[in-house]
């Protein structure tokens, strides 16, 4: 599928927990998913009929193949497009995937720092932590972790945590509490500029079936 010289349209899609919801939401829009569904490790499914490849792809990777335009289109969490800056266009909110950004801890925990030293956030989420609570004034000292952020404040690795919350259900199996909402984060559709341009006539009826 070399780039510039490719029938199809590419659609970059995360694996994982939106996966599901993410079907319902194509096939809704009138888009056949049997390529995307079907048990098997390739990582691109052609659904030639239709004129669309998907890329099966780790959610925090779907912008960058969308910015350098190895995949036309993409699907991704507004939480990816926050954290870091990508040159892409992001038409389409999808209401899918709804979640909610937020600094998590003990109840009660107050957020500020420990006498002489910061708050310690513990996230996989350095840059939009960073970016709260400088607008907040509160002094922190960063912590990145990968996930199961949650331990941080359970082991004394922090003070708190910001990681994105959907059910409430891993907090309240850790004994911690949501403290403060950052943002609300859903599932958005995003394009290439160039192929947005080049490409409009076969891109933008995929936009306008998933938009309604
Ligand atoms: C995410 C997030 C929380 C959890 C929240 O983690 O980081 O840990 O989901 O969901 P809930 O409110 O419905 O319990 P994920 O399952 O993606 O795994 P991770 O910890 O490896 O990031």
């Amino acid at each position: 599928m070399p780039k510039g010289n490719r029938d199809s349209i590419v659609i970059a899609i995360p694996k994982g927990r939106v996966l599901e919801q993410l079907g319902e939401r194509l096939e809704q829009a009138g888009i056949c998913t049997d390529a995307l569904t079907s048990q098997s490790r390739k990582l691109v499914r052609q659904d030639k009929e239709a004129g669309l490849s998907y890329l099966l792809l780790k959610p925090d990777d779907v912008p960058t193949y969308v910015e350098y335009g190895a995949a036309d289109l993409g699907i991704v969490g507004r939480d990816v497009l926050m954290e870091r800056d990508y040159d892409v266009f992001a038409p389409v909110d999808l209401g899918i995937g709804k979640c909610e950004m937020m600094v998590c801890g003990r109840p009660g925990e107050p957020l500020a720092g420990k006498g002489e030293r910061p708050l310690r956030v513990a996230t996989k989420f350095p840059y939009i932590a960073e970016q709260y609570f400088r607008a907040q004034g509160t002094p922190v000292d960063l912590i990145f972790c990968q996930g199961s952020v949650e331990l941080a404040p359970l082991t004394g690795l922090a003070d708190v945590i910001v990681d994105l919350v959907e059910t409430g259900e891993t907090l309240r199996q850790n004994g911690l509490v949501p403290l403060e909402k950052i943002a609300d984060i859903s599932s958005v559709v995003i394009a290439n500029r160039a192929a947005l341009k080049l490409r409009r006539e076969a891109i933008q009826p995929i936009l306008d079936a998933l938009r309604k």
